[in-house]
C-alpha cells in the first residue's frame, strides 16, 4: 500500500490537541475547521460544545446566567479537554481569563494564539450580533479594550503567535501545522 507522507503531521503523529486562543473575530472556528480537514483529528468548538451541553446559546447563557457562569462552564470543559484523545480545540475569546485554564490548556497541547490587526477583526465581526461582550455600538471601543487587558493572559499561555492578516484560512492553518511539525 502507498502510504503518502504528506508535509503535515497526519492525527498518527499527533499526540496531543492543537490548541487555537486569541480575540473575538480572529478566526478561532474556521482556521479549527480547516486544520481538523488537514489532519483528520477531529475539531471541538468550545463556545458550540457549552452551548450543545447546556441546550441555549452563548447569549442565552450571559443573559440568564450571567457571564460569571459562563466561565465556571468553560473552566468545567477545560479540565475534561484533558481526558479526550488529540482534538483541534477553538476556544472562546476570554477562555485564559480564569488563570487555571490557561495552565491547562499549555500543558495538554500546543497552544497558537491568532493575532491580526483591529481592522481585521473589526471586518470579520461586522455583521455579528451574537456576541454578548460586543455591542453593536462602539465595538472598536470595547475590541481595544478587551485586547489590551487580554494580550498577557495569551501571551502567557500561548506557545506560539500566528499573524493572521491578509491571509486565507487554509494559509494560516498551512502555517500552523509547518510551526508544529518544527517545534
Ligand atoms: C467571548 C468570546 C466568545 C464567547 C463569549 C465570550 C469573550 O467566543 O466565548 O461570547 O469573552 O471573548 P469567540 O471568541 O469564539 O467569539
Amino acid at each position: 500500500m502507498w502510504i503518502n507522507p504528506g508535509i503535515w503531521p497526519r492525527a498518527s503523529r499527533l499526540n496531543s490537541h492543537i490548541i487555537l486562543i486569541g480575540m473575538m473575530g480572529s478566526g478561532k472556528t474556521t482556521v479549527g475547521r480547516e486544520l481538523s480537514h488537514l489532519t483528520q483529528l477531529p475539531f471541538m468548538d468550545t463556545d458550540q460544545a457549552l452551548e450543545k451541553q447546556l441546550g441555549k446559546t452563548v447569549a442565552q447563557i450571559f443573559e440568564t446566567e450571567g457571564e460569571a457562569a459562563w466561565r465556571t462552564y468553560e473552566a468545567t470543559l477545560c479540565q475534561s479537554m484533558r481526558e479526550i484523545p488529540p482534538h483541534i480545540i477553538a476556544t472562546g475569546g476570554g477562555i485564559v481569563l480564569t488563570p487555571e485554564n490557561g495552565r491547562i490548556l499549555r500543558e495538554i497541547g500546543t497552544v497558537f494564539w491568532l493575532q491580526a490587526s483591529l481592522d481585521t477583526h473589526l471586518q470579520r465581526l461586522a455583521l455579528d450580533t451574537d456576541r454578548p461582550l460586543l455591542p453593536s455600538q462602539n465595538k472598536a471601543e470595547k475590541l481595544i479594550a478587551l485586547s489590551k487587558a487580554r494580550q498577557p493572559l495569551y501571551q502567557a499561555c500561548a506557545h506560539h503567535i500566528i499573524q493572521t492578516d491578509g491571509l486565507a484560512p487554509a494559509q494560516i492553518a498551512t502555517q500552523i501545522l509547518a510551526t508544529q511539525k518544527g517545534s
